[in-house]
């Protein structure tokens, strides 16, 4: 048998809907780093272990590649020619890669203007049909919906359950990476389906089936019966950015504001999934502001050299504030998703590192003087 790695579905075959015969479409996406802070965990941690899963390492450069692998595999199993997605960016990024791989045609629906620009080249770039609307994440939602019911295509947001079926294999990873499940996991929260994702995954590994299942697949074949590699499952810490934080309000947001425009949701379509996942791990969901998530995506990057994506850093930033309150025990063993790649969004790292670079004339004097001021 062949020692490469050739992507999660593969690996995870057992726990995933797919048959002998279905035509597997993958990138080779997932078996990410689980990276051990060390720095910032040493200032900062009271004597947790802090781990991220950089899933910006990913195909793609997020964690969606996961979904997209199963929603793609499936769809073209169904016969489907085309697929589509409303996207803050990520999704549409993925989704073109997955169908340029399986040769189908992609649509994807983006908000104007508040798309990262390295999302957008790659959605370009793959050969998808780019769609830009008047209206935010929300609005290209609703009209997604309404079109899986007039034309043929098959709709890879996190509502297709599939997606939500790759996406759990991050938690997979992180248990046989650690040897056991960790006692808090932190998260971002927008559309939330990666919550819910990752609470089916644990609770599997767990050998428990959720109250509220995040997949429709499952109710006739469900996995939850395969033996259980842990005993036991973590905390769900979900974090939103304040300007754009419907789980915080109780209810949706109408416009949605925040710098982290990945996550800049206010109607989140995995509602009540995410709901039960906070509620039955004994979790629950905070908001951090823009300043604090810029904050922190500039300390990972500095003092742990691991660039990440606005949207991502609130894991951290979220993990870290409920470490100093002592909502996360002392000692813990505390796991971060780092969702996507800080190249995704080069503008806003360049934004607020104003002045970070050093002008001078090209003279070896000037350059020394530069070295001995800055050591
Ligand atoms: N982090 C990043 C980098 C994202 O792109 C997203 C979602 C999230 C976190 C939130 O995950 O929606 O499962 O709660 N991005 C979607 C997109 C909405 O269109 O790319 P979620």
């Amino acid at each position: 048998m062949s020692a490469r790695y050739s992507g999660l579905i593969e690996r995870y075959r057992d726990r995933l809907p797919v048959t002998p015969s279905t035509r597997i479409v993958s990138l080779c996406e997932g078996n990410t780093p689980l990276i051990k802070l060390e720095n910032i965990a040493r200032k900062r941690g009271r004597g947790c272990e802090i781990y991220v899963k950089f899933e910006g390492l990913n195909p793609t450069g997020s964690f969606k590649d996961r979904g997209m692998t199963m929603a793609v595999t499936q769809a073209v199993s169904e016969g489907a020619q085309a697929i589509i997605c409303a996207s803050t960016g990520n999704t549409s990024a993925s989704a073109a890669a997955y169908a340029a791989r399986a040769g189908i045609r992609c649509f994807v629906l983006i908000p104007e203007g508040k798309i990262a620009l390295g999302k957008l080249a790659q959605a370009m770039i793959q050969g998808s049909v780019v769609i830009q609307i008047k209206g935010n994440f929300d609005d290209g939602m609703r009209i997604v919906k309404e079109m899986a019911d007039v034309a043929p295509v098959t709709i890879v947001n996190s509502i297709n359950p599939y997606r939500l079926q790759g996406q759990k294999t991050a938690a997979f990873e992180i248990v046989d990476a650690l040897g056991r499940a960790p006692d808090y996991h932190c998260i971002p929260v927008g559309n939330a389906g990666n919550i819910s994702a990752y609470w089916t995954g644990f609770s599997e590994y767990a050998g428990v089936k959720p109250a509220t299942a995040a997949c429709a697949w499952c109710d006739d074949q469900c996995k939850f019966e395969r033996p259980a590699v842990t005993d036991s499952r973590p905390v769900m810490l979900g974090y939103q950015a304040a300007g754009s934080a419907p789980f915080i309000a109780g209810h949706p947001i109408e416009l949605p504001e925040t710098v982290a425009t990945a996550i800049r949701i206010g109607n989140p379509q995995s509602w009540d999934l995410a709901w039960a996942a906070a509620r039955e791990s004994g979790g629950e969901f905070k908001s951090m502001t823009d300043e604090e998530i810029l904050k922190i995506q500039r300390e990972l990057a500095e003092q742990e050299g691991i660039f990440c994506e606005p949207a991502s850093a609130i894991a951290l930033g979220g993990a870290l504030r409920d470490i100093e309150s002592g909502r996360i025990k002392e000692g813990s063993v505390v796991t971060c998703t780092l969702t996507g790649h800080g190249l995704k969004d080069p503008d806003t790292a360049i934004k607020q590192s104003a002045g970070g670079v050093i002008e001078i004339p090209a003279e070896s004097d000037a350059v020394k003087r530069a070295i001995l001021d800055h050591l």
